[in-house]
């Protein structure tokens, strides 16, 4: 039985059967697509690629660095031709919760100028119903309190402030995190993050739906890709 870590690296090294020499690759953030950046950076070294990269998180930027992955911004090219990334739960709909690393603003900004997202997963991110995961919400730090209140009138469990009161986790954007403890029970993903998008002092929530083309999903007995039947790569 291969462990979890060996399961994200053969998801992670897999996904890069998508990459093209010339693309503008969207860089996720996280332990499983950093495998598929490492694997990136061995062809620009090794195979002369011609790859450049668009991350999503300081993270990401720093690992890319270091690999010698030329970069560049978002707000300076517009369009992605792929981004591939983790995720921390999927259905059999395609739809995700992400943001678990924290990054899912950047996350969602990149996959959405992207012709398309292949997502990278072990096995245990398949969910029949998302909501096992923490919802992570990022939010303005002067309006977590209020933000809470208003999403505990429809959340039914706890919501907890990344990090405490005391030390909070800090975002690349200098927003805080707040994880809804929703449970499996988030059927209706599209207007659950319509309805919390609207409030004010939210930033972005961590649910993607409809933006995911196909997952390299690595199990004990196999790799294989799940693809959208709705998807842009199908
Ligand atoms: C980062 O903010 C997240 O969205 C990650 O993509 C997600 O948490 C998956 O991370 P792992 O591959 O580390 O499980």
């Amino acid at each position: 039985m291969k462990d979890v870590e060996a399961l994200k690296k053969i998801a992670g090294v897999s996904a890069c059967d998508y990459v093209q020499d010339g693309m503008i690759l969207g860089l996720g953030t996280g332990s499983t697509v950093r495998y598929t950046i490492l694997e990136i950076g061995r062809k620009i070294r090794e195979e002369k690629l011609d790859i450049i990269g668009v991350p999503t998180s300081l993270q990401t930027k720093k690992l890319a660095e270091s690999l010698h992955i030329p970069l560049i911004k978002i707000d300076e090219i517009g369009t992605v031709d792929l981004t591939i990334d983790g995720t921390d739960e999927f259905d059999d709909s395609f739809n995700l919760i992400k943001g678990g690393g924290g990054a899912l603003t950047r996350e969602k900004i990149v996959a959405k100028a992207s012709k398309s997202m292949v997502v990278v997963a072990d096995s245990t991110k398949y969910v029949k119903t998302l909501g096992s995961f923490p919802l992570p919400i990022e939010v303005d730090l002067e309006k977590w309190t209020d933000v809470e209140k208003k999403i505990s009138n429809f959340c039914p469990n706890d919501i907890k402030l990344r990090g405490g009161k005391n030390n909070p986790f800090i975002t690349d954007n200098g927003g805080v995190i707040l994880d809804a403890h929703f449970g499996p029970t988030i059927i209706k993903p599209t207007e659950l993050e319509e309805r919390i998008v609207k409030i004010n002092g939210v930033v972005e929530v961590g649910l993607f739906v409809g933006m995911c083309d196909a997952i390299v999903m690595a199990s004990n007995e196999e790799v294989t890709t799940l693809t959208n039947p709705s998807g842009r790569l199908s």
